[in-house]
Order: C-alpha cells, then structure tokens, then sequence
C-alpha cells in the first residue's frame, strides 16, 4: 500500500531554491555575499550598503547607497499607537516573542498589507527593518520603566539602535562594532529561518506573515538563540580554571556546547573569526577580558576534542561576548540577529516571489492502516 522512498532528515544535503545572495563553503569556511568574502564586506562596508548589495545584488554607488540609507531611516519611527501599545506589554515577555508579535502587528497598520508584487514587497521590507529597531529598544525601555527615546534619523541604522536603547550617544567603537554584527548576521543560505520564510511567502500569503514565522524560527537554541545558549555556559563557568572540567563533562555526558556546530560548516566559520577579533577587542576595552579568555579556552578544548568529526565555532560563540561587551541584555542577543537577518529574510521573500513554486514536501507515513472506528464507549 505504502512506498518509500529515501529520507532526508532535516532535508540535510536537500537543494530546495536558488539564490543569488549568499555562497557558502562549508569545507574551506567561506561567505560571500554576492561573490565577495565576508570579511571583506565585514571590513569596509557598513550594514546599510551590504543590505543594498542583497537586495540588488550588487554594490551601490554614492547617490544609490544615499537613497537607499534617507529612505531606510525615513521608517524608523514607529506607527501611530504602537509606543502605547508596547507599553501594555507584559514586561516579562521576552524580547523575541514581542518582535514576533509586534511584527506581525505591523501589518495592521499597512494599507495593503497582502500586495506581494517587488516594488510593494520591497517597500514593506524597508519599512519593517527600518522600524523593527524601535520595537525592540521601545520594549526594553518600558521593560525598565523608562521613556521611550525616539528615532533619530539623522543615525545609521547601529547608531539609531544604540541611541534608543540607551537613550545617550554611543561610542564610535561601539557604533562600529554593532554595525559589524549586523553586517555579518545579515545572509546565509538557506538556513532554517530563511527557509520558514520562503517556505511561508511560497504560499503567496505576505511579507508579514514570512517574516514573522522566520523570526519564530531564530529563536530556537539550535539556531539563532544560541548566541543566549553561549552566554548562559560563559556565565556558569566561574573561571578560565573551570573551563576544562566544564566543557569536559559536558562531552562525556553528551551534551551540545552552544556555539560549535554547523550543518554546513565543517571548519572554522568565517563570521566566527572575524567575530573573535572583535570579541578580543572589545573585552579588552570594556574590562570583561576573563570573558574572553573563557571562551578561547572553550575553543582550545573544542578543538582538541571534537575538531577531527568537523565542530568548530560558528557565528554565535563569540558574538556572545560581543554583544555582551556592547552592553547589550543576555535576552537582546537573538533579537540583534534577527534585526540584521530581516535584511537577509526579505531578500530571500523577493527573490522567492520572482520565481515561485508551492513548498511542499512528502511525508513518508509511517502509521497503521486500515484501523476500525472504535465508538466512544468501546474506548
Ligand atoms: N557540541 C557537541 N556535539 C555536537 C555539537 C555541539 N555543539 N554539534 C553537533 N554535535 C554532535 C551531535 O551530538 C551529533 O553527534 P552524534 O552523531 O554522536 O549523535 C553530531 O555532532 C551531529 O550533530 P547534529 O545535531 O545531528 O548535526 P546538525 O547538522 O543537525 O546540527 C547544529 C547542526 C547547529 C544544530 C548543531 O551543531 C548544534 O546543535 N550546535 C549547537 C547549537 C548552535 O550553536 N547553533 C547555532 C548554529 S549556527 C547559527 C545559526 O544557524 O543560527
């Protein structure tokens, strides 16, 4: 009755789409966003123009990069009622779960929310990453009983950010440090929540919908929320001396060290490295070297360990102490991700729409069949 057929468990190995945003090597440990290395772009560009550059794929010139950033931050305030709206929020919730809901909430305020065709498509995308900052910096505000500091569009998108949440003038080297991170948590394949996104925008629903699903993905430990999963182990290990006995038990009991690991990457990856300089960098400046030092020796150990079966650090390990050396919450990190891959994911939702088919796989079933209805009192 049944035929089988080969199974893909987490479609591992499956090429689902095209794309023309990002490239990866798992085996050499390379990024490109359209053709150039990430570092790169990590080096010289700045998050406004690597979004231009996905989106258009290619760089853009003076006045392109101009008029793409006045009209990014021409969206940084947010709809009529939605700082009241914030306001009610529990203030317990946590920070990924009200950028989910507050996403999905700003199709209510969009006249023609369902309008899917590029131009509309891209424009809601602008405007939803030009004010998903605000959602988050307004939340955690309230959150902290403070007053909501407006946008500032006279800032970049890692300025603005910064500004809001903490209601004074960031640092240039915190300005630039956060603009790197957005920069390189902006694209990557077809990773799980890009993949939820493209998967929803396949059934032509909309912007909204895509986005929102995607962000329900990122946060899962396994995917974006381990760069939270990398600073609970920092902070439960008392010292650089604990890191062995730490890391150690947990291999032989079998347990996941947050931050190592990848689907794809069986080396180092590239956004890891260029992360760990920054991570270095800033520990130093801001008095948390020890954090750093933990994490090095986690690396050494993980190297010596488990580096011959291909687990090396990924994005998340050392943007933790990163974000971390920002200032930012432990429970901000996931939301940093996610407002740099809302770059990557409303790409990937255009880029699905030019060329769209239905997502939808099989199911091998694997139950009885041919079972009697048994009535209720028989049960
Ligand atoms: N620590 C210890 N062992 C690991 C780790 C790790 N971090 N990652 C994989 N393994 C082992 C795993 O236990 C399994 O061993 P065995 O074959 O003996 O059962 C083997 O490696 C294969 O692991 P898998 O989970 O089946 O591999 P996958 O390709 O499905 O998973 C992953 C990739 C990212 C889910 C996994 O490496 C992991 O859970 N890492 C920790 C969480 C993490 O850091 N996630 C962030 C990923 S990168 C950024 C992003 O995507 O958001």
């Amino acid at each position: 009755m049944s035929t089988t057929s080969t199974i893909a468990k987490g479609l591992d190995g499956i090429v689902a789409a095209e794309t023309e945003m990002s490239y990866i090597d798992g085996i050499n440990g390379i990024l490109e966003y359209v053709g150039i290395r990430i570092g790169d772009l990590s080096s010289n560009s700045t998050f406004e123009e690597t979004v231009f550059l996905l989106w258009n794929r290619r760089l853009p010139n003076a006045s392109e990069l101009s008029a793409f950033v006045n009209e990014l931050r021409a969206a940084y305030a947010l709809p009529e009622g939605m700082v009241e709206r914030i306001g009610q929020l529990p203030k317990d919730a946590l920070p990924m779960h009200v950028l989910r809901t507050l996403v999905s909430e700003l199709a209510l305020s969009d006249p023609n929310p369902n309008d899917n065709n590029t131009k509309a498509a891209q424009a809601k995308a602008v405007r939803i990453l030009g004010c998903a900052p605000a959602l988050v910096a307004c939340f955690d505000r309230h959150r902290r009983g403070l007053e909501f500091v407006a946008p500032d569009p006279q800032r970049s998108f890692a300025s603005n950010f910064l500004y809001m949440l903490n209601g004074s003038d960031p640092t240039e080297t915190m300005v630039r440090a956060f603009d790197i991170c957005m920069i390189l948590h902006a694209d990557h394949g077809l990773n799980n929540s890009t993949f939820a996104a493209r998967v929803i925008i396949s059934t032509l629903s909309d912007v909204y919908s895509a986005l929102t699903g995607a962000i329900g993905s990122l946060r899962g430990p396994l995917h974006g929320g381990a760069n939270e999963g990398v600073m609970h182990m920092l902070n439960e290990i008392p010292s650089v001396d604990d890191v062995e006995s730490y890391i150690m038990g947990k291999i032989q009991r079998k347990e996941k060290i947050m931050g190592f690991g990848h689907r794809i990457y069986k080396a180092k990856d590239p956004r890891a490295t260029d992360l760990q300089s920054l991570a270095r960098k800033l520990a130093e400046d801001t008095g948390n070297a020890d954090l750093y030092e933990k994490s090095s020796r986690i690396e050494q150990i993980m190297e010596r360990e488990l580096a011959h079966r291909g687990i090396y650090p990924n994005v998340d390990f050392y943007s933790a102490t990163t974000y971390f050396c920002i200032g930012l919450k432990l429970d901000l990190f996931t939301p940093m991700f996610a407002l740099s891959r809302l770059g990557g994911w409303s790409g990937h939702i255009i880029e699905q729409l030019s060329d769209n088919r239905l997502f939808r796989p099989k199911a091998q079933y694997v139950g009885p069949h041919d079972v009697p209805y048994t009535p209720m009192d028989n049960r």
